[in-house]
């Protein structure tokens, strides 16, 4: 028996980085998984190498903003597996701005557009299914950057903690309404995944040269030292999905390699003799 044995899960976003992650886990421990993507290929791909697997996954393209899409994709899923049980609420887009003043409203529009719309939008069109399915588990992708603020980040910062607050709002409509359903949000650090290399806007100057070292990043600002992956995501996602958490909602898990819970010295008199290059 898997974890989620025989439940069915829509993880968006879910071509790429975290969200393949977490449809290879969920199918891995027994769900059967709807990997949604605006990316045909990728997503294609991956079903391929999960079904391949033995496991079941079918792609279904999708764009989290365009309402009508999302109708579709809920009805899609209804058809093909009857019932929905798992929703991992997940695609992001990240623009980084020298300045806020640097920021267009276009691009302000664009990132609130994925990262918040299309979380209001899955959670709108999913926890009717859901519902009649007779519960289930809502996981949202926030970050650490829905917990703390950051000097270049502010418009991403600004959708991540308005996901963290939608999550424990939708816990507790679920809560009130005894419908079953928990409703939680996972907050990652820094994660080697394909995200750092879109995440400068398009400025006409030099808005893309040299590429982010996300492991060098890591190594000065997560304590343990390293970037994450994306199955260190997975396996929380995993695990808020499952029975095990069935008394987890309106909470928050934070898969960071430390980055929030304080900081170190990596050499001086505050290194407690753990230093290191
Ligand atoms: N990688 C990190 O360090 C990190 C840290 C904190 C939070 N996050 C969050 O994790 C989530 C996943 O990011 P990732 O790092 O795996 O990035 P990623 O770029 O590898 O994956 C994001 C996926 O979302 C898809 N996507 C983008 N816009 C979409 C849209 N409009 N509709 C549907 N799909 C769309 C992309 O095609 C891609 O497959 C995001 O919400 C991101 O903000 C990532």
């Amino acid at each position: 028996m898997g974890q989620v044995q025989n439940k069915i899960a829509i993880v968006t976003g879910g071509a790429s980085g975290i969200g393949a992650a977490c449809a290879r886990t969920l199918a891995r421990e027994g769900a059967k998984v709807v990997v949604s993507d605006i990316d045909d290929l990728g997503g294609n791909a991956l079903v391929a190498t999960i079904n391949s697997a033995g496991h079941q996954a079918i792609f279904l393209s999708h764009d989290v903003t365009d309402e009508r899409r999302w109708q579709d994709v809920v009805a899609e899923t209804e058809r093909h597996f009857g019932r929905l049980d798992i929703l991992v609420s997940n695609a992001g887009i990240g623009l980084l701005a020298p300045s806020i003043v640097d920021m267009s409203l276009a691009d302000w529009r664009r990132q609130t557009a994925v990262n918040l719309d299309g979380v209001f939008l899955s959670v709108k069109y999913c926890l009717p299914v859901m519902r009649r399915s007779g519960g289930g588990s809502i996981i949202m992708t926030s970050s650490v950057a829905g917990l703390r603020g950051s000097g270049t980040l502010a418009g991403y910062c600004a959708t991540k903690g308005g996901v963290r607050l939608f999550a424990k709002s939708i816990a507790m409509e679920c809560a009130s309404k005894g419908d079953g359903i928990r409703v939680n949000s996972v907050h990652p650090g820094i994660i080697d995944t394909p995200i750092w290399n879109k995440i400068r806007p398009d400025l006409s100057s030099g808005g893309r040269n040299a590429p982010i070292d996300i492991e060098g990043m890591a190594r000065l600002g997560a304590p343990l030292g390293r970037a994450g992956q994306p199955q260190d995501i997975a396996n929380g996602v995993l695990f808020l999905a499952s029975d095990a958490a069935s008394y987890i909602t309106g909470a928050e898990l934070v898969i960071d390699g430390g980055i929030t819970g304080g900081s170190i010295s990596r050499s001086g008199p505050l290194a407690g003799g753990a230093t290191r290059e």
